[in-house]
C-alpha cells in the first residue's frame, strides 16, 4: 500500500479532478458502453455536467472520499469513492432526504433541456434502475441497512498501488464497528469482483438488464461486518 496517500472528505474544489478520474475509470466501463451505446451522441461535456450535480448532491447526502498524495504538489484527485448511508429499516425518508431528491431530479430536468440526452440510452436506463431496485429489495434483508458503495474509482495510471484499498477502508472500517454490511453492484466480472473479494465482499447474485437480447450483466456483492481482532 502507498505510504504517503491520504482519503479526506471531498470538496467542492476536489470536483473537477474526481469527474476526470470517473470518466478516465469508467471509459471503458462495460455499462457505461451498454448505458451510453450511442457513442455517435456521446456529449463529454454534458456528463461532465450530469456528474457536477451528481457530485455536489453526494457531498450534501453521500460519504464521499477523496484520495492524494499529499507528497505531490499538484494536489490531484487519484481516486474517489461514494457511499450511500445505510438506512435502518424502521427510519423513513426525512423531507430533508426528499427535498433533495426533487433537487437533484429538477436539476437532471434542466440538464436534459439544455443538452439532450448526449447519447444516454434512457429505456436500457430505466431498465437498470427496475433491476436495480429487485436486486435491492431482494438482498437488503438486514434491518440495520447497508454502507452501498455507488461509485469508487481510481485513476488508470494509479491503479493497483492500494488506492482501492484505502478508500474502502474509510467506510469499512466504520461498518465494522458498527456490526453492519455493506454492498455494491459491479458492472465487471474480472478483474474488480477478485479485487472486492480481497476487501471482504462475496458474490451474492447476478444482476441482467436484459434490452430485447443486449444484455448486461452487474454482480451484486455483500460485505459482511468483520470484528477486529
Ligand atoms: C476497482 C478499483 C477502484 C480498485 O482500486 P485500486 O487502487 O486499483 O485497488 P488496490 O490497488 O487498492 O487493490 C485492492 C486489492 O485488489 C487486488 N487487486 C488489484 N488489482 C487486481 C487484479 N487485476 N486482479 C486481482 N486482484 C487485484 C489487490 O491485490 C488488492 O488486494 P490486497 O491489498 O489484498 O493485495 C480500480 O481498479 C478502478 O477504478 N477500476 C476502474 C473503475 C471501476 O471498475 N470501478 C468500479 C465499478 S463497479
Amino acid at each position: 500500500m502507498m505510504s504517503t496517500i491520504s482519503i479526506s472528505p471531498l470538496r467542492e474544489e476536489d470536483i473537477p479532478g474526481a469527474i476526470d478520474a470517473i470518466q478516465k475509470a469508467f471509459a471503458e466501463d462495460p455499462y457505461n458502453l451498454w448505458v451510453y451505446n450511442d457513442r455517435s451522441n456521446l456529449n463529454l461535456n454534458r456528463n461532465r455536467v450530469s456528474l457536477g450535480i451528481r457530485c455536489r448532491w453526494g457531498i450534501r447526502n453521500a460519504l464521499f472520499y477523496v484520495a492524494k498524495d499529499p507528497s505531490s504538489d499538484d494536489n490531484k484527485v487519484l481516486g474517489i469513492a461514494m457511499w450511500m448511508p445505510p438506512r435502518p429499516s424502521e427510519l423513513k425518508e426525512t423531507w430533508g432526504e426528499w427535498l433533495e431528491g426533487w433537487k437533484l431530479w429538477c436539476q437532471q430536468v434542466g440538464m436534459n433541456v439544455w443538452y439532450g440526452r448526449g447519447g444516454l440510452n434512457v429505456k436500457r436506463y430505466y431498465i437498470w434502475k427496475k433491476r436495480q431496485a429487485e436486486a435491492q429489495t431482494e438482498i437488503w434483508t438486514d434491518p440495520k441497512g447497508y454502507y452501498f458503495c455507488n461509485i469508487i474509482v481510481v485513476l488508470p495510471e494509479a491503479q493497483g498501488r492500494g488506492i482501492g484499498r484505502a478508500l474502502f477502508h474509510e467506510v469499512t472500517k466504520k461498518a465494522d464497528a458498527e456490526g453492519r454490511r455493506c454492498y455494491l453492484e459491479s458492472s465487471r466480472d474480472e478483474p474488480n469482483t477478485k479485487i472486492y473479494e480481497a476487501m471482504g465482499f462475496h458474490f451474492v447474485k447476478q444482476m441482467d438488464c436484459d434490452d430485447d437480447g443486449d444484455v448486461c450483466k452487474l454482480y451484486c456483492m455483500v460485505r459482511e461486518p468483520q470484528n477486529p481482532s
